[in-house]
C-alpha cells in the first residue's frame, strides 16, 4: 500500500508556523507535489468545534485532564477523517501541531507528565508518528508577544476569541519550552529543531533541506515497493 509523507509543525504560539507552512506548500507545489494542510485542534468540522472550546477563553478552569482528552478526541477524529485515508493515497500531509503539542503544553505546561501523553498516544492514535517534525523555537518573548497581539486582534476584528492559553503566565511557557527540547533531544531522527532568531528566509532554507531529504526517502521507497 503506498504510504503519503507526514510532515508535523511544532512550536511555540506565534513562532511563525502558519507563515513557513504555506511557503513549504507553495514549494512543493513549484515542483509538482500537491500538500493537504491541517492543523490542531481542528481540520474537521467536529475537530473545529473542539477547537473552540478549547481555545475560549471562556473555558475557564478546564481540568488539564480534561483539556488534554480533548486534545486527543479532536487528534483521533482527524486520524480517521482526514490523515489515514490522506497517507493511504499516498498525499503530502502538512500539519499544524500533533502529539508534541499535547506532551509540550500538557505533559510540560500542565505537568502532567510525558508518560501519560505517549500512552495515550500509542492507545488512541495507533501510534501514526510523523515522517518528519519541524520544530520552530525562536526566542520565548517576542513569540509571546506576537501570539498575544495577533489574537487580541482577531477577538475585535472577527470577535473570534482563541487567547486562552495566550493568557497562561510566562513559567507555563517555560515548561512547554523545555519540553520540546526533551522531545527533540529524544527523537533526532524524527524532529528537527531550528532554533534562534532567523529570518523567514532561512527558517524556510532549513524546512526544505529536511524535505528534501524526506522527500528523496519516498521516492526511494515507491521505487522499491
Ligand atoms: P494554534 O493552532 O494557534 O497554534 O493554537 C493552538 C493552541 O492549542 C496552542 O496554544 C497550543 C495548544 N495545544 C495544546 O495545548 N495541546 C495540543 O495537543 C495541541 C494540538 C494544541
Amino acid at each position: 500500500m503506498p504510504r503519503g509523507l507526514f510532515i508535523t509543525f511544532e512550536g511555540l504560539d506565534g513562532s511563525g508556523k502558519t507563515t513557513q507552512i504555506n511557503r513549504l506548500a507553495a514549494w512543493l507545489k513549484k515542483r509538482g507535489h500537491g500538500a493537504l494542510i491541517t492543523r490542531q485542534p481542528g481540520g474537521t468540522a467536529t475537530g473545529d468545534r473542539i477547537r473552540a472550546l478549547l481555545l475560549d477563553s471562556r473555558s475557564k478552569g478546564l481540568a488539564p485532564m480534561a483539556e488534554m482528552a480533548l486534545m486527543f478526541g479532536d487528534r483521533a477524529q482527524v486520524i480517521a477523517e482526514v490523515l489515514t485515508p490522506a497517507l493511504t493515497a499516498g498525499e503530502i500531509i502538512l500539519c499544524d501541531r500533533y502529539t508534541d503539542s499535547t506532551e509540550a503544553y500538557q505533559g510540560g505546561g500542565r505537568e502532567l507528565g510525558s508518560e501519560i501523553v505517549l500512552e495515550l498516544h500509542r492507545l488512541i492514535c495507533d501510534g501514526l508518528q510523523p515522517d518528519l517534525t519541524l520544530l520552530l523555537l525562536p526566542s520565548l518573548e517576542p513569540s509571546l508577544a506576537r501570539a498575544r497581539r495577533r489574537n487580541q486582534r482577531a477577538v475585535k476584528e472577527s470577535g473570534e476569541d482563541e487567547t486562552r492559553f495566550e493568557q497562561e503566565q510566562d513559567a507555563f511557557y517555560s515548561r512547554v519550552w523545555q519540553k520540546y527540547r526533551e522531545i527533540a533531544a529524544r527523537e533526532p531522527a524524527r524532529v528537527v529543531l531550528i532554533e534562534g532568531d532567523l529570518s523567514i528566509d532561512e527558517v524556510h532554507e532549513r524546512i526544505v533541506a529536511a524535505v528534501t531529504q524526506r522527500l528523496a526517502g519516498l521516492a526511494a521507497g515507491r521505487l522499491h515497493s
